[in-house]
């Protein structure tokens, strides 16, 4: 095999600065599909037909077709959608956003429904609003099931991210393909591509590990 690092060195600098565009791209989406994911997951539990249909049909679609098709229809749909263009980084926030709602909105659900029924019987028993008794009473306990599960798709957010290179934001993927560009070598870039991606599932799944064993603890 023909590895060449040294010939590459001066371009680490320069793949490295995709890291940030990476983690803002996944943070941002993440916090958007989080909070879409609430308001999908409470019509999912709502009992009011209209939402809970709206919400199933978001859900199925977007998990139902894959995501770099979503991201192309975004991007390449703006103009007829929404009537102006869009650039690519805000195209890719929202398309990881509005797919990660999809798939929160389940996880969310889920921790929801894996509440004990008599705790919401209770509640409204003794007459405390629903909404209320979501905020205080169901969520607090429902979030123990639900942040590991949040913890696995920041890492598929941070692996899914790399298409975004198809649109041509500038992240780790795309970075080092421009330095394959520029010196005519394509492995060595790439490779460093896949030890920072590694690095950052790494340090995401410690983090998951940590929060699992948080929550464990305060049972
Ligand atoms: N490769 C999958 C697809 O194209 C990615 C789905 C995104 N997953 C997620 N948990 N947000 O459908």
């Amino acid at each position: 095999m023909n590895l060449d690092f040294p010939a590459i060195a001066p371009s680490i600098p320069f793949i490295l600065q995709g890291i940030p565009v990476t983690l803002k791209i996944v943070g941002l989406s993440a916090l958007l599909g989080f909070t879409l994911a609430v308001i999908l997951a409470l019509f999912k539990i709502s009992r009011i037909k209209p939402l809970m249909w709206f919400a199933d049909a978001y859900t199925s679609i977007f998990r139902g077709t894959p995501l770099i098709l979503q991201l192309l229809i975004i991007y390449y749909g703006a103009p007829q959608i929404l009537g102006f263009e869009i650039d690519p980084y805000p195209a890719a926030v929202a398309t990881f956003a509005l797919n990660s709602g999809a798939y929160i909105s389940e996880v969310i659900r889920a921790g929801i429904m894996a509440i004990d029924k008599g705790q919401r019987e209770a509640a409204m028993a003794l007459g405390v609003p629903y909404s209320k008794m979501m905020k205080d009473i169901i969520f607090p306990q429902a979030i123990k099931n639900i942040l590991p599960a949040l913890m696995n798709e920041f890492i598929t957010l941070t692996k899914e991210s790399a298409i975004v290179t198809i649109i041509g934001v500038q992240d780790i993927m795309r970075s080092s393909y421009i330095v394959g560009g520029q010196t005519y070598r394509y492995f060595e870039p790439i490779l460093i591509a896949g030890l920072i991606y590694y690095v950052m599932v790494i340090i995401l799944t410690v983090l998951g590990k940590l929060v699992e064993r948080r929550m464990a603890r305060s049972d």
